[in-house]
């Protein structure tokens, strides 16, 4: 399926073509991986339908999604996205696996679960043993902790972090989110409770983005921004 770049050239490629260029593990900190977090939602801003995402989605979307799984050596989600999504073995597909090897990373993405609790849902991700998983409870989930963790035991370079919105606020407030990528989807969805991109009390003053691009197919867009850091809106 072809999408196009409308920002910034007009060029028409495959999702795979748009995301050949991204190696967020090369530009990493010593002492972290470079972070990106992906969500989807409507245009007027929900990122769950009746408690999941899916709903949300559109074909493209699902191209895009697994283009970032595909280039990152670890995948992240909270205990509440892992709970009501079900995840299991996070690239299901051989041929993305041997995709990813051709790219010089593991055939499996870590799975990364961080919960200072230690309420770890049972789901099929974390019983699959073809999925390589690292379980992180207590003091060892604080962002900071964790993530210097994943990349100095575990060599972790590039993490995606899959939402929901309670886990990315943790990961802004903590100030270690790199990256966003946001598709938005063609949808007017209403409902309350609101269930934005991110969960908590204002952000003030409010963090800024760049955009890097915005790539378009069956009217949704994908949008990928730079965190911008120190500097109000
Ligand atoms: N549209 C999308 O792209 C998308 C993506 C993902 C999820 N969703 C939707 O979002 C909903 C789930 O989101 P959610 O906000 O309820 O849950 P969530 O963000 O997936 O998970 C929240 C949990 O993560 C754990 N956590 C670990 N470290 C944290 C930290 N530093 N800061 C904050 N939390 C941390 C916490 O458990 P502990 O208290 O045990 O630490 C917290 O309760 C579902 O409806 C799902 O379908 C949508």
């Amino acid at each position: 399926m072809a999408l196009t770049r409308v920002f910034p050239d007009g060029a028409v490629l495959t999702a795979q073509e748009a995301f050949d260029g991204w190696d967020p593990g090369a530009g990493a900190p010593a002492e972290r991986p470079a972070v990106a977090l992906n969500m989807v939602a409507s245009v007027d801003g929900r990122t769950a339908l009746d408690g999941a995402s899916a709903g949300l989605s559109v074909p493209a979307d699902r191209e895009v999604f697994h283009a970032l799984r595909g280039r990152v050596d670890a995948v992240l989600a909270g205990t509440g996205t892992l709970r009501a999504e079900r995840y299991g073995r996070l690239v299901k597909d051989a041929g993305r696996r041997a995709a990813r090897e051709a790219r010089g990373l593991a055939a499996d993405p870590l799975a990364v679960v961080l919960s200072r609790s230690g309420d770890v849902p049972d789901v099929p991700l974390l019983a699959d043993p073809a999925q390589p998983s690292v379980v992180l409870t207590g003091e060892d989930a604080a962002p900071d902790a964790a993530l210097a963790r994943l990349r100095a035991q575990h060599g972790v370079r590039s993490l995606l972090c899959e939402g929901g919105p309670t886990l990315n606020r943790g990961l802004l407030d903590a100030g270690v989110v790199d990256e966003l990528f946001v598709t938005l989807s063609p949808l007017l969805a209403g409902g309350e409770p609101p269930s934005p991109l991110l969960a908590g009390a204002r952000i003030d003053p409010p963090t800024r983005l760049e955009l890097t691009w915005a790539l378009e197919a069956q009217s949704a867009f994908f949008l990928r921004y730079r965190v911008v850091r120190g500097s109000a809106a």
